[in-house]
């Protein structure tokens, strides 16, 4: 098993027996070197410094109806909002003075916010703050629309795949959706240059072995700048809320799994993860991960973009999470930086 993870961190890849092995015969001593290998890797390219994120999400409409997502469609409890163009641009300010340099517009696929509105929306951000990349996280779009995007200014966009296999795809999202279409918009979004984030959900229901080396596989494939994973977390009101929730030993081993996979990879410490457990953000930076992504959306609207049940930080203030999180990550020897945090291309 050592061998295995050995031969993650000198040669990037395995076979998808090897992960089939590696993901199966685990022993919490294995677990614990491949994190420690990770934590070490992760101090290699970024040092101590860990990026920061400002979220906002900016609207909770989406036409899509994942089974496992909180603000699917058919979810009459969800109490709907957007925030305009004005309360983006304050969420913007109040995180800029608190040494955010990277903006996460977040949203569920809501056809209100047109291409048109989008452009001019990212337009004015980045003619506010030239000094800061803009990332996007509004799901699955047309190769134009991609582009206006990128034309517009965004730089990064986060797609997760949720899951590289379809037949486990088809078990978390009805009909309408496929997985191949997922997978071709973060091959586009690639392609028209930008910095790419892809990523899963740890222990979504019906989740095996065999579908989190199609992950690995792929993740590897496509060579993503950004990897998103977090554990599944029921909510109440969706087809999935009796199905248990993924783990956090699992979430830091594949953490660890994927600084070694992907050495120079910005792997968040995702909110999820500080859920299922009150340290684990801490714990998923010393397993790799060197990015974390507190909320600055308007404390008047964070309980309604509930993913899943008991999300963390909904009645924090921005300037409370921000100083909370530099706290946390000074406490495990790690500083917070006023740094676009863009990818890194090579070893330092
Ligand atoms: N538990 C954990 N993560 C979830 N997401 C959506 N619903 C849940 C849930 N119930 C994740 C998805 C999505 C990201 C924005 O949030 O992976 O891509
Ligand atoms: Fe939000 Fe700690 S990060 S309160």
């Amino acid at each position: 098993m050592k061998k295995l993870i050995d031969k993650l961190h000198q040669e990037q890849i395995l076979s998808a027996e090897e992960f089939r092995t590696l993901l199966t015969d685990r022993s919490e001593e294995t677990d614990l070197y491949a994190r420690e290998l990770a934590d070490q890797v992760r101090q290699q390219v970024y040092g101590n410094q860990i990026y920061v994120r400002g979220l906002i999400e900016f609207t909770n409409y989406c036409k899509n109806d994942c089974y496992y997502c909180g603000i699917r469609r058919s979810n009459r409890n969800a109490q709907r909002y957007r925030l305009t163009e004005e309360d983006i641009l304050a969420c913007c300010k109040e995180g800029y003075e608190l040494g955010f340099r990277t903006f996460v517009l977040q949203g569920g696929e809501d056809g209100y916010y047109t291409d048109e509105k989008l452009t001019a929306l990212i337009r004015k951000i980045k003619e506010v703050y030239p000094d800061c990349a803009l990332t996007l996280s509004i799901g699955e779009k047309s190769e134009e629309s991609y582009r206006a995007y990128k034309e517009a200014g965004a730089d990064r966009y986060l797609l997760r795949h949720e899951t590289a296999r379809e037949e486990h795809y088809r078990k978390l999202h009805p009909e309408e959706m496929s997985c191949e279409n997922r997978k071709n918009c973060l091959r586009t979004l690639k392609k028209l240059g930008y910095q790419t984030g892809a990523g899963f959900m740890v222990g979504s229901p019906y989740q095996t072995i065999d579908d989190l080396v199609e992950d690995f596989l792929f993740l590897k494939e496509l060579d993503p700048e950004m990897v998103g994973i977090g554990p599944f977390i029921s909510h109440q009101d969706t087809p999935f809320h009796d199905e248990k929730s993924g783990t956090l030993e699992d979430t830091l081993f594949y953490l660890a799994l994927l600084r070694l996979m992907l050495p120079n990879v910005l792997l968040p410490a995702t909110t999820a993860l500080g859920t299922i457990c009150p340290k684990g953000r801490e714990l998923g930076v010393k397993s790799g991960a060197n990015v974390v992504m507190p909320n600055l959306s308007p404390v008047s609207v964070r309980k309604k973009y509930m993913l899943y049940d008991g999300k963390i930080c909904t009645g924090d203030e921005a300037a409370e999470c921000r100083f909370c999180l530099s706290r946390r990550m000074e406490l495990i020897g790690c500083q917070i930086v006023t740094d676009r945090g863009d990818y890194k291309k090579v070893l330092q």
